[in-house]
């Protein structure tokens, strides 16, 4: 009797211990099928810089009362991020891109692959047009320009006002999301233009001195749907000593466009120039050969941290 119950104990015994033999096995299976050299689709390149975000250069609510904090906060701490992003997500995908500012890449969309030619675009544009928007407000500023922007702004649209008037009605006649814009052009002339989503005025040899957001994101948590006023608001935050910088130092390296690349902007005489090295890889290398549509010198090392 006392050895049948040793020999049922024993029994229950072994048989749970191989029971949890079985358990672990079958949790580790996944893992011991698993390729030691296979690269899980979320790991990087670790040799790629990323882009980073640049630090809002002010409180979130700095601008209050034109600018509430929680859309500031949301606009940089989530939007711009997502622009940042998923720019370094479409850069992982392609290497070669390493060290090609965004700048470059969307002066010549045409040669970034078609693959991520559309990431590049509305994010690389994203990032580039928040990463001016934020400098180009302060607080405590406004009011309007002086010295060469003011005078250039007079000769070229009659007087303040109406430069204001033409620039408001642009941003809330562009349908759906965009930019509204101050651009200096390959005559260097000032100029108003507006963009649809992220795209930059950069694409088109355009160089941007100012420009406001006119996405929802921009001002629906204030404004709801009155974009007009929150166009008529946003003067109160300009901070004209920064356009009037980015102005005088486009001005300044006017002189050095090439009047031929300015032509060809983005222009089908690039690309039939060019022939078939529209489908060749890109590389830096490639890319330092090519004389830039808008000196990189008019952009910041934030405006393209690659
Ligand atoms: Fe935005």
């Amino acid at each position: 009797m006392r050895k049948s119950l040793q020999q049922q104990i024993s029994f229950f015994l072994v048989t749970g211990i191989a029971f949890l033999i079985f358990l672990v096995s079958c949790q580790e299976m996944p893992q011991a099928q698993q390729s030691p050299s296979a690269t899980p689709p979320s790991q990087t390149d670790p040799t790629i810089v990323p882009v980073q975000l640049p630090p809002l250069p002010y409180n979130y609510d700095a601008l209050e009362p034109y600018i509430d904090a929680e859309t500031m906060m949301v606009h940089h701490d989530r939007h711009h991020a997502t622009y940042v992003d998923r720019l370094n997500e479409a850069i992982q995908q392609n290497p070669d891109l390493q060290g090609v500012s965004v700048v470059t890449m969307l002066q010549d969309l045409n040669r970034v692959p078609e693959a991520i030619r559309t990431a590049i675009r509305n994010n690389g544009g994203g990032h580039l047009n928040h990463t001016m928007f934020w400098q180009i407000m302060a607080p405590n500023a406004g009011g309007q320009p002086t010295g060469a922007l003011a005078e250039a702004i007079n000769s070229t649209f009659g007087n303040f006002d109406t430069f204001k008037q033409q620039f408001n009605q642009a941003g809330s006649s562009r349908f759906g999301s965009g930019w509204v814009w101050l651009v200096l052009n390959s005559q260097g002339q000032l100029q108003i233009v507006s963009t649809a989503n992220q795209d930059s005025p950069i694409m088109d040899g355009l160089y941007p001195v100012m420009g406001n957001d006119v996405w929802e994101h921009a001002y629906y948590l204030k404004y709801q749907n009155r974009r007009v006023e929150y166009l008529d608001n946003w003067w109160n935050v300009v901070n004209w000593t920064e356009v009037d910088r980015r102005f005088t130092q486009a001005k300044g390296l006017q002189a050095q466009l090439s009047t031929r690349r300015l032509q060809a902007v983005s222009s089908q005489e690039f690309r039939q120039a060019n022939g078939t090295a529209e489908r060749l890889p890109i590389t830096c290398a490639y890319y330092q050969q090519q004389s830039p549509v808008v000196p990189s010198q008019l952009f910041d090392p934030t405006d393209h941290p690659l």
